[in-house]
């Protein structure tokens, strides 16, 4: 029911951090993979996943440009299981937050989230099957500080996932998302290495620890493979417990 046997995965932002560590475990489920990268930086992810014994191939676009997806997608061959990992974060109180870092941090957090599922969605549709995972946030949830832009970029991918579960899952195609809680990767770095930040948040989560990467891969898992194919417009917390809280 958890075999990823036979299917395709193709990861956005798969260098680093949770992309990196769900295109290993997608490969370790059975899935050959294809590694997006912003740059054709991807040798050490690459060798990782090469040593689970999958395929694996490469498809690099820089996501700032989303206007470049569709295009750019025709490139890709058949995808079964589409993760929405890219991201960035950019941090400025909301009075003085730059447009420009407002506007970067949707394009990549949200436009081209939307555009690669409508790329990809649409031949899956053809197909009558696939899946689709976005990572989402706590703040798809909660509003969090000085980072506007992010939040509303998050909120946005909850409500996209919704509406394309709606639409799409009569046809066979499950479009869920995983919010990850505090996960200790580039992303995160400023708060986990800040002496004051980081124990104030690892005292809220309940696990009592932050999480790593990998935590991530059972999640992925199961909305990637037949044991989720009747959960739809689902944001599956990984957290800790941070949302219970
Ligand atoms: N860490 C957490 O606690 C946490 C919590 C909730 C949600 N998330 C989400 O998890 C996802 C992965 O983040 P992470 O924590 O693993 O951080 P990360 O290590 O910084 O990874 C982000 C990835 O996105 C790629 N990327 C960024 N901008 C891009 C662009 N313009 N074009 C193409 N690729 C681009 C990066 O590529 P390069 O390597 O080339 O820069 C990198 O591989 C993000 O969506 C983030 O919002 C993280």
């Amino acid at each position: 029911m958890f075999s990823l046997e036979g299917r395709t995965a193709l990861v956005t932002g798969a260098r680093t951090g949770i992309g990196r560590a769900l295109a290993v475990g997608l490969a370790t489920a059975g899935a050959d993979l294809v590694l997006h990268g912003r740059n054709d930086d991807l040798d050490e992810v690459e060798a990782e996943v090469r040593k689970t014994g999958r395929q694996v191939s490469r498809w690099i676009l820089d996501l700032s440009d989303p206007g470049r997806i569709p295009e750019a997608a025709e490139r890709l061959g058949r995808i079964d299981v589409l993760v929405n990992n890219a991201g960035i974060i950019r941090r400025a109180p909301a009075a003085e937050h730059p447009y420009a870092a407002f506007r970067e941090v949707l394009d990549v957090n949200l436009d081209a989230i939307f555009l690669l599922s409508q790329a990809i969605g649409a031949r899956m549709l053809a197909r009558g099957s696939g899946k689709i995972i976005t990572i989402a946030s706590m703040l798809s949830f909660q509003g969090g500080v000085n980072v506007a832009g992010y939040t509303a970029a998050k909120h946005a991918v909850a409500g996209l996932t919704r509406a394309l579960a709606c639409e799409w899952a009569a046809s066979g195609v499950q479009v869920n998302a995983i919010a990850p809680g505090y996960i200790k990767t580039g992303n995160t770095e400023r708060l986990w290495d800040d002496p004051v930040r980081e124990p104030e948040i690892r005292a809220r989560i309940p696990a009592g620890r932050w999480g790593d990467p990998e935590d991530l891969v059972g999640a992925a898992v199961f909305l990637a493979s037949s044991a989720s194919d009747y959960v739809n417009g689902h944001l599956l917390a990984v957290d800790g417990g941070w949302l219970a809280r």
